[in-house]
């Protein structure tokens, strides 16, 4: 996944955006309780600062139109998306919204505004993007996934099936694993965004059975959405198919804590995401998850974006109160469940896994999931 910001193109960005009559102009049009990726002006301030920091190392390198990348006007769908109406009940189906296919096969929207849009009308797939395409424009679009290297998309793949495959060995070995990555920095940022004015608003309700101190939302379609984009990775990490079973947003006031507690039985695979955190953490934020495993208590910290799977059956997990004076934060608390299929179906998912061309770490991962299952 693309998730950088080359400095001088980002400087550029900044000044266009900050410049004279544009600032803003087109988000304004946006209803502000509906969720978008506006990328002409994204909220900045509320990108993870890491995704903002990193050199772009393939400066230089000829930029191609991503051959993954279709354009949509208003309500238009790619195909696969229009039987699933209900999971984008709340966003801005207007203007025009890049759908690009991530590297692991989901498809993640872009709004473009009038400016970014005219860039990626004039490009041809098969053609280097122009010199004449702005420095800003060209980072920004490449961060998004737009724009492409002629190896870059094999290469994110690569990275990302290793990354899980790490990912999935930890949780056989210890039943937990850190998992980055899983939303663009991009959508961090909107969700950031969508979820402050939900509970600014009201739409979000504080309380719920198991803490007062907490704003709490059950299958938020935006979080279902997204929930339903990061399937394969989860999967991925859980060494075997599952199956989604609910999310749960939770905003976090300052006194609030999670109490000690193992899931119920169908949340056998869980996943908290650290979806947002005030103040603004330059890196891990100070209230870490605790997980009591049976080597001991493991106490994991994550940054804005930052996923941790779980198995939340078994391993107890709590954080401590939040001090006195701490600011709301938010997070999202995913949970799955396995998929329970007959053995002779998992036996020929099996085969067709072998034969995709799997690196070799995710099917050791696999194999290891079938010999404990059968
Ligand atoms: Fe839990």
């Amino acid at each position: 996944m693309a998730s950088s910001i080359n400095n001088s193109a980002w400087l550029e960005w900044m000044a266009q955006l900050m410049g004279g009559v544009s600032r803003q102009t087109c988000a304004a049009t946006f209803p502000p309780d509906r969720f978008y990726c506006l990328l002409d002006e994204l909220p900045l301030h509320l990108v993870p600062r890491p995704a903002l920091a990193a050199e772009s190392q393939d400066a230089g390198r000829a930029l191609f139109l991503n051959p993954q990348c279709r354009l949509y006007v208003g309500e238009g769908l790619p195909g696969e998306l229009a039987s699933r109406k209900e999971l984008l009940s709340a966003f801005a189906l207007q203007g025009t919204i890049a759908w690009v296919r991530d590297a692991t096969d989901s498809l993640v929207p872009f709004w473009l505004g009038p400016k970014l849009e005219s860039v990626v009308r004039q490009l041809r797939i098969d053609e280097p993007i122009p010199e004449s395409v702005p420095a800003w424009a060209r980072s920004i679009l490449e961060s998004a996934g737009i724009l492409v290297y002629a190896d870059s998309i094999a290469h994110q793949r690569t990275e990302r099936e290793e990354a899980l495959g790490r990912a999935a060995e930890l949780f056989r070995k210890k039943g937990y694993a850190p998992v980055r990555g899983l939303i663009h920095p991009f959508h961090i940022a909107a969700l950031r965004r969508y979820y402050r004015h939900r509970i600014r608003t009201g739409r979000i309700s504080l309380g719920d059975g198991q803490s007062s101190r907490r704003y709490a939302a059950y299958n938020d379609p935006v979080a279902r959405f997204f929930h339903r984009q990061i399937e394969v990775s989860l999967s991925s990490v859980a060494g075997e198919p599952v199956k989604l079973s609910y999310v749960y947003l939770a905003s976090y006031l300052s006194g609030a804590e999670l109490r000690k507690h193992i899931d119920r039985e169908q949340c056998e695979f869980s996943i908290t995401l650290c979806l947002d955190f005030s103040p603004e953490p330059a890196l891990a934020t100070p209230w870490p998850i605790r997980l009591d495993t049976p080597t001991g208590t493991v106490t994991v910290y994550q940054a804005l974006g930052d996923g941790l799977a779980y198995r939340g059956t078994r391993l107890p997990h709590y954080r401590s109160p939040l001090g006195k004076g701490q600011r709301p934060l938010q997070f999202s608390s995913i949970t799955w469940r396995r998929i329970l299929r007959h053995r002779w179906t998992r036996r020929l998912e099996l085969v067709q896994f072998v034969g995709s061309g799997a690196g070799p770490q995710r099917l050791k991962a696999r194999l290891h999931a079938f010999l404990r299952r059968g």
